[in-house]
């Protein structure tokens, strides 16, 4: 029998990358993935730990799964990913179901560490690595619609956003060798994939140097969308203050790259944005939005918010409004400013917006993105979008379910037509959050 490893991921999209890169791992130790974490010998958490919120989920997981210790003794519990990193061995002390504690660099060590585990002994490691990238690793893909996919081409990150614990938890950036990711970006498209997304902190500053050429972002986009034209290409995230011209001219000469961008914009006032350590003001976002428009006009953009940092007054929320409604985003994440240990932000500044404050504050972003985001939809009823077909709708099998190149979701009555497939699709509706059409 072999033995089953479970494995639940949270966070970002770099961490469901990580999963299958653990359990492409753990594969050659002899472990197989299983989707029933009650046939598991081995429970693995890939956690998060960028809000508070996300390690209170954790924990939470953590008490919710303990009777399948007790009931089965020899089951083993590892923590990993990056709320790991940040506790160490402080997770084990806290709770003492866990046995194996491992950082996102430290993955080619699981199958000793699981060993020892086995063996009785609690293992930990998290060593940051300068190097380690996992080039060589081929995931296994865990994605259940075979369509898209994403791909890690850097880890870590050098910016010191002083709200931020990814650069604490992640170590330093560090970009990876061209030819392995063109290599699995080619292995993906052999495999029915029609879409792939490039993975990194900031994108932008993704940089390979060999004896021959340097590859920068734009050149690495370009060689990836060079695969073949039927293969979608997206990438995230960008920072507004290292986003190209180049990078812009080279998004608008390919077809299937994507005409989308995610530009987090955390704040719009210059005076917050400067105390995040962002290094752009409010004219420098605006100014990248606008070049974004002129030189891809049909772009769609999205951003991140965060609400309640440090000394934030109610003029600098106004500010962060009115730019949100300024850009029209077509998506936006929103969060309140939740404090992390160690960061520049709770060493130096006080955590002195109220808890209702923010709330209050976030419910008004919400609600001004709701409304931006509808109008975004509405500006599409009646256009013409090649929609790249991912699956059936979740609610009906009549009915399939892709994106645009923007990014929205489309669903449509789809005879005929299979995931992968590319179809146009004459938008006639939408609601809140899908546009709905027929196939032309
Ligand atoms: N590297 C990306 C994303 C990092 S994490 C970038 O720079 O944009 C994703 C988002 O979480 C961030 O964009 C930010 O909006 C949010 N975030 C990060 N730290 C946070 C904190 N301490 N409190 C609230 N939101 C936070
Ligand atoms: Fe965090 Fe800033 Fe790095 Fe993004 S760019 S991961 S927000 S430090
Ligand atoms: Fe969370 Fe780590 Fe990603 S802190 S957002 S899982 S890099």
């Amino acid at each position: 029998m072999p033995k089953k490893v479970y494995i639940e991921t949270y966070g970002c999209q770099m961490n469901v990358v990580d999963s299958e890169v653990v359990v492409s791992i753990l594969s050659g130790a002899g472990y197989v993935p299983t989707d029933n974490i009650g046939d598991a010998g081995l429970i693995l958490i890939n956690t998060c730990s960028i809000r508070d919120n996300a390690e209170q989920r954790i924990w939470g997981r953590l008490k919710a799964i303990s009777h399948l210790k007790k009931r089965k003794h020899d089951v083993k519990i590892g923590i990993i990913g990056c709320m790991a990193e940040r506790l160490k061995e402080k997770l084990i002390e806290t709770d003492k179901l866990v046995d194996i504690v491992v950082g996102p660099d430290a993955y080619r060590e699981l199958p000793l560490l699981v060993a020892e585990a086995e063996a009785g002994h609690k293992a930990v490691n998290v060593l940051l690595s300068r190097e380690e990238t996992y080039a060589d690793i081929s995931p296994v893909r865990m994605d259940k619609n075979g369509v898209s996919s994403f791909v890690s081409i850097m880890r870590g990150c050098n910016n010191m956003c002083a709200y931020c614990v990814v650069p604490y938890v992640r170590g330093a950036e560090r970009s990876r060798n061209p030819e392995s990711i063109l290599k699995e970006v080619k292995d993906l498209y052999e495999l029915g994939y029609r879409e792939v997304t490039l993975l990194g902190q900031n994108v932008d500053s993704y940089k390979w140097d060999s004896n021959i050429e340097t590859t920068g972002f734009p050149e690495l986009l370009e060689k990836v969308a060079m695969i073949n034209p039927l293969l979608r290409v997206r990438f995230s995230t960008s920072h507004p203050k290292d986003i190209s011209d180049d990078l812009l001219h080279t998004i608008s000469r390919y077809e299937n790259i994507c005409k989308h961008i995610h530009l987090p914009a955390q704040s719009g006032s210059s005076r917050i944005l400067k105390l995040m350590n962002r290094e752009y003001s409010r004219e420098w976002y605006m100014d990248r939005v606008n070049t974004i428009r002129t030189i891809i006009p049909d772009c769609a953009l999205s951003t991140d918010m965060i609400t309640g940092f440090c000394t934030e007054t109610k003029e600098d929320h106004k500010e962060s409004l009115s730019l949100m409604d300024w850009a029209g985003f077509d998506f936006a994440y929103m969060f309140k400013y939740s404090e992390r240990p160690g960061t520049k932000a709770a060493r130096k500044y006080k955590d002195d917006v109220a808890e209702n404050i923010k709330s209050e504050r976030l419910s008004e972003m919400i609600s001004l993105q709701n409304k931006l985001s509808a109008q975004a939809k509405k500006n599409d009823v009646g256009k013409v979008y090649e929609v790249l077909i991912e699956g059936f709708s979740k609610r009906s099998d009549e009915y399939l379910s892709g994106r645009t190149s923007r990014n929205k979701v489309v669903v449509f009555p789809g005879g005929g037509l299979k995931k992968g497939n590319y179809v146009k699709v004459l938008i006639e509706r939408c609601t809140s959050a899908t546009l709905i059409g027929k196939s032309i």
